[in-house]
């Protein structure tokens, strides 16, 4: 120890490796089938950045600690709640996000779907909600109650539209429960 009381030698410090967290990192991500380049802090969360450095605000952030999925995207293509992920931790990953669904004027069917069966009220969780609807429907074509149940189990819907989703979904999967 220095006669200044901070700590001496080669071992980390502290004080270097706070600086070194502010500093900002160049990453590519591969979004919605574009490579972008940008650059972010260590302590950038995936969902900060495609909000802030890529202008792509449909993904939303509430309560910005993996509790609501409100900022669901996928990861390759799995939903992933992107608040809980630094973007450093992704470079060179494939991410969507729910500006990536729709072929260009043609919405993806989820979409269709959560129009047509009234899942929408103030629409904040939405985008995340279709995400992951959409992320379910890719790898099961037909889900039934209990799989599209688990697939929405951890999105927070102030709104309460969890029973449309959940008819929006089973109309999807040609469920005979299903309501028109
Ligand atoms: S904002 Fe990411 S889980 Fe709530
Ligand atoms: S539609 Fe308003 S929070 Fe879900």
């Amino acid at each position: 120890m220095a006669d200044n009381g901070h700590e001496t030698g080669d071992g980390p410090s502290e004080p270097i490796e706070a600086v070194r967290a502010l500093e900002d990192v160049p990453i590519t991500l591969v979004v919605n089938g574009r490579s972008r380049r940008l650059r972010v802090q260590a302590r950038t969360t995936l969902a900060q950045a495609l909000r802030t450095s890529l202008s792509l605000t449909g993904t939303k952030v509430a309560c910005n600690h993996g509790a609501c999925s409100a900022c669901t995207v996928w990861l390759d293509d799995l939903p992933v709640a992107a608040c809980t992920i630094l973007a450093v931790e992704v470079d060179a990953r494939r991410i969507t996000t729910i500006e990536g669904l729709a072929q260009a004027d043609d919405l993806h069917p989820v979409q269709k779907a959560f129009i047509e069966h009234d899942a929408v009220q103030c629409g904040f969780c939405t985008p995340g909600l279709i995400m992951s609807c959409a992320g379910l429907l890719a790898r099961n074509p037909h889900p039934g109650v209990e799989e599209i149940a688990t697939a929405i189990s951890g999105h927070f819907c102030r709104c309460g539209t969890y029973a449309h989703v959940m008819q929006a979904m089973l109309a999807l999967a040609g469920r005979a429960e299903a309501q028109k």
